[in-house]
């Protein structure tokens, strides 16, 4: 009886080591483009990013934004600094407001303000974690009047201090928790 067990259980452990071989074989990049002009992004997984980030850029899926929807305590936390703290202490609330409402930036919310912009996002890709990943990364162009500079360390003509990987997606799934707009939350699907 004993025997038959454990030959079940090596069984078991072979199929998964089978498993998770063939998935690292299969597993593809999410192949990002800037907002400025569609070229390509040159970001790529280091040892230095989290798992989190990893899992980004291999799938395109940021998995704060879930996390966030399933646990706000995340959005506050203190260490690592969660999306609502990154989000005062970079600057972002300079320019879009303390609460995303849109000052000289438009609205992060989208629940409505003085701008054409304050109500729909300005690049529609940003209704994505990719798109929004991708213009925060790597700056826009500058469509609703003014532009964003960029904002990834891992871009080699990125100049100054700026943020990981793992800090725009946190930034990322704190924008996401505020959002008021009537549009779709594609990203919590
Ligand atoms: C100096 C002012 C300024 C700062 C600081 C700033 N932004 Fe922006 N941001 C802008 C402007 C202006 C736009 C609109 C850009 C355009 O039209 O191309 C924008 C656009 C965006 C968008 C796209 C909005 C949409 O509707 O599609 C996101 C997301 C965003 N910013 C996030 C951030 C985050 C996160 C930070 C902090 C790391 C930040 N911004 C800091 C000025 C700023």
């Amino acid at each position: 009886m004993l025997g038959f067990k454990s030959i079940k259980a090596a069984l078991l452990i072979s199929m998964l080591a089978f498993m998770s071989l063939a998935s690292a074989q299969v597993s593809a990049a999410c192949n990002l483009v800037s907002t400025k002009d569609g070229s390509p992004l040159a970001i790529k997984a280091t040892d230095k990013d989290t798992p989190q980030a990893k899992e980004f850029l291999e799938t395109c899926i940021n998995p704060y934004t879930k996390a966030y929807a399933a646990d706000p305590s995340l959005i506050v936390q203190k260490s690592p600094k969660g999306g609502k703290a990154l989000f005062g202490y970079n600057g972002c609330s300079g320019c879009h407001g303390g609460k995303l409402e849109g000052v000289m930036a438009p609205s992060l919310r989208k629940d409505g303000g003085q701008g054409a912009f304050d109500t729909k996002w300005v690049y529609a890709k940003n209704a994505t974690d990719k798109g929004m990943f991708e213009t925060i990364s790597a700056g826009s162009p500058g469509t609703s009047g003014g532009v964003m500079s960029s904002w990834n360390i891992n871009l080699a003509d990125h100049v100054g201090d700026g943020l990981t990987n793992d800090e725009i997606l946190r930034l990322v799934a704190y924008i996401r928790s505020e959002y008021r707009g009537d549009g779709e939350k594609t990203w919590l699907k």
